[in-house]
């Protein structure tokens, strides 16, 4: 509509003071919003620094403690714990996975007797980081990953994940049956009350670089066999409706940032709360550009952020989510 040589509507207006802008934004961030993914490392008295995660360590239990104190008074609502287990713990079954002494589980158990039910605490219910090949699951005499000996092996995680006081688990090995499977283990233990986010959506990505330093893990090939391949959508929708059938509580979309558009798919098409994962290649090419001068940091994450949360996220896993909570 144009009047003479004039636009004839002006959507200019509502941009013109700060106070407008935040008046008739859209998308609000809250820190009810943030869950903190946090990694604790077996054996060692000082948090170790992550290289290509610049601000973000391998806890110590006492820096998890501390970390899971500071996320509470920011008011973010969730802490995703994933266990550094010493290297000679390593083995083919991940056998430290499902030790009640393990390394997650004494940090599940840390975490709760320092906050308690003041965040809902989260674990990364995976083989991965136990495992001597680095796979997120156990392998066949042929080296393939085995789905449903992995199975078998996820249940007892859940079950020790759950003795030890977790509230939510995470099962991130993309393994046919897995909710199904832990769904059962958990209320034949008594843990009816534990929930399961679900990582219903889960991409094979580059971007999972820096997660790999940060657990410590020597991966030989790739994950391509279970993690889906970023050309796809229609198979996003197929994991979705297994997931929920088998018993998801919550759904997860990971990576966050290249898959948008899977994202908003899958939150107009469920009633359960849906999570995405902002993930460590994205937290790090945030932090080397902010580095290097050549993007505004704190701009740069909100933005993110908001776009992960106007495409649909309830519940955002970020590393900077205690700092952002503080900001907001
Ligand atoms: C699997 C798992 C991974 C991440 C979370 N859970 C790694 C992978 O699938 O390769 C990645 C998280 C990140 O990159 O920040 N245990």
């Amino acid at each position: 509509m144009t009047y003479g040589s004039f636009p004839g509507a002006r959507p200019r207006r509502l941009r013109t003071t700060p106070t407008m802008r935040r008046m008739v934004a859209e998308t609000r961030l809250h820190p009810a919003d943030l869950i903190l993914p946090a990694f604790v490392r077996e054996g060692v008295a000082e948090p170790v620094p992550i290289q290509a995660m610049p601000g973000v360590v391998q806890h110590s239990l006492d820096t998890l403690r501390k970390a899971a104190v500071e996320a509470v008074s920011a008011g973010v609502s969730g802490i995703m714990l994933f266990g550094v287990p010493e290297d000679e713990k390593k083995d083919a079954a991940g056998t430290a996975g499902t030790d009640p002494d393990g390394i997650l589980q004494v940090a599940i158990r840390a975490v709760k007797e320092e906050v308690g039910d003041d965040l809902v605490i989260m674990s990364d219910l995976c083989l991965d980081e136990y495992t001597d090949h680095g796979h997120c699951g156990v392998l066949d005499d042929q080296g393939r990953v085995d789905n449903d000996a992995t199975l078998e092996r996820y249940a007892e995680m859940a079950q020790v994940q759950a003795d030890a006081g977790v509230h939510v688990v995470g099962p991130s090995g993309m393994m046919d049956g897995q909710v199904g499977v832990i769904r059962d283990a958990l209320d034949q233990t008594g843990h009816e009350d534990v929930s399961i986010l679900a990582y219903t959506a889960k991409y094979s990505s580059a971007f999972y670089g820096p997660f790999r330093e940060a657990v410590g893990s020597s991966l030989r090939g790739d994950r391509k066999t279970y993690q889906q391949d970023p050309a796809n959508t229609r198979e996003s929708m197929r994991e979705l409706a297994l997931d929920l059938d088998e018993g998801a509580d919550m759904v997860m979309v990971k990576p966050a940032g290249p898959y948008l558009d899977i994202l908003a798919k899958v939150a107009a098409s469920v009633d359960v709360p849906v999570a995405a994962y902002q993930i460590s290649g994205e937290y790090a090419m945030i932090e080397a550009a902010a580095e290097k001068g050549w993007i505004e940091r704190d701009r740069a994450i909100l933005e993110t952020l908001t776009g992960i949360k106007r495409a649909g996220a309830h519940m955002i896993l970020t590393y900077w989510a205690t700092e952002v909570a503080k900001g907001l």
